[in-house]
Parts: C-alpha cells; structure tokens; sequence
C-alpha cells in the first residue's frame, strides 16, 4: 500500500481522539495536511487552532479553522503531528518540514501529544533520518565544529529559511543510541535554537497506519 493511503488512514483513525469544542495544536507536513483535509470532511467542529507553521495555517485558513496565537490561548490544548523518526519509547525526529521550533513549543505547552505516522517511520533506533537543528545564522561555522566533534556530518539545507529566518542543518551519522543526552548536548550549543530530537517532549500517544490497520502505542 502507497505511503499516502497510510497516511490518510491514520489522519482519519485520530479524528476519534480529537474532542469537540477544543482548540488543537496542529503540526506541519504532508500527514498533517491530510489530518486536516479529514477533520474538515467529518464535520467535527472545534473551536480553534493553534499553528506550528506559515503553511499549515495557509491550510487552516483555507478550510474555515480560526488560527490563533499561542499566547491569546488560555484552554488547554490537544496537539497532532506526525514525525520523521520514532522509536517504541515514543521518542522522535522531527523538521523534516522545517517547522521544529514551533513544533516543539506547542508540543510542550500541549497537554496531550498524538502523533500520526504510517509504518515506515517506527524504527528501533533513532538515526538513520538526518537530524534537522535550526541555527542563528552568524554561528553557523561554530555550531558545524562542534557536532562534527560530536560525530556527526552536518550538511546546510539549501535554499531554505525557517519561519523565524534562521537556518537548518541536517546531521548524518550520529550515534542516537542514547537521544536524550544527544538532545542535552545540541540544546547546550551556543547559537543552536532547537534541535530535532523530541526526547522531552515525547508523544503521549502514537498511531500507526499499518497495511493492516491501525496501531496504538501509549
Ligand atoms: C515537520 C515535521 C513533520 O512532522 C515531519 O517532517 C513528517 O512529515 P510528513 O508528514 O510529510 O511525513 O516534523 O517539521
């Protein structure tokens, strides 16, 4: 089965988890987008949303969703997105999309993190996706030094400014057998601004589109 028809499954599987009259977080990305396309078609109303992205609210807007800022929201907020990478401790990579700061505040303001992939993201070990990290321009040379120290293989992603005009560098071969130190490390960077490890802000609840149906894992 085509990865899109996973993804549309799944997106529809979590319109069970998504109450009415609540206000969601929503994620960016292609899953996301079909997770939208699948709330708008069920009727269900809520009452708002909060955007992780310039181009998820370009969606939003066109399906009649109110955005608001994350700050005007006092209700708590129920957050959906999917990932690049996750393991079965529900740890993940993400900003594949380039959208992880946001990604990341929302998810750690949300009260409840779903998060929405189809099969061929679970993986045993967090690492064969490059880790995206969002830097200040001006210490890009510093920050490259010091994850190559790190053992990774840093590559700039070409052409691409963040929602916040910084920019990402993607990381290969660095070893992700322990994410949580590997987060500590890259946070404590001068000049990184987030990294795409989501160790802390790990997902209290995962769907998987599988070719024979949905899984849960809690
Ligand atoms: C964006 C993300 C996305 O969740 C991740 O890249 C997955 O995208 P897709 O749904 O297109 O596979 O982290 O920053």
């Amino acid at each position: 089965m085509q990865f899109d028809k996973l993804k549309k499954n799944v997106s529809l599987a979590a319109l069970d988890y998504i109450p009415s009259n609540a206000i969601i977080g929503f994620g960016s990305g292609s899953t996301i987008i079909y997770f939208i396309e699948a709330l708008y078609k069920s009727k269900k109303k809520i009452l708002g949303a909060v955007s992780s992205s310039h181009y998820t609210t370009i969606i939003l807007h066109k399906y009649g969703i109110p955005v608001f800022a994350l700050g005007a929201i006092c209700d708590p907020i129920i957050y959906i997105d999917s990932a690049d990478e996750i393991n079965h401790n529900l740890e993940m990579i993400k900003g594949g999309g380039g959208a992880l700061t946001n990604e990341k505040i929302i998810s750690s303001i949300a009260e409840k993190f779903i998060c929405i992939v189809h099969e061929s993201k679970l993986v045993k070990q967090l690492g064969q996706f490059p880790l995206p990290i969002e830097i200040i321009p001006m210490a890009y040379t510093y920050v490259l030094k010091k994850i190559v120290q790190l053992g990774g293989t840093p590559k700039y992603r070409e052409g691409y400014v963040t929602d916040h005009g910084n920019i990402i560098i993607d990381v290969y071969n660095l070893n992700l057998s322990c994410p949580v130190f590997i987060e500590q490390k890259i946070n404590s960077i001068p000049g990184v601004v987030t990294v795409g490890l989501f160790t802390k802000n790990k997902a209290d609840m995962v769907l998987i589109g599988t070719k024979s149906g949905i899984q849960i894992l809690k």
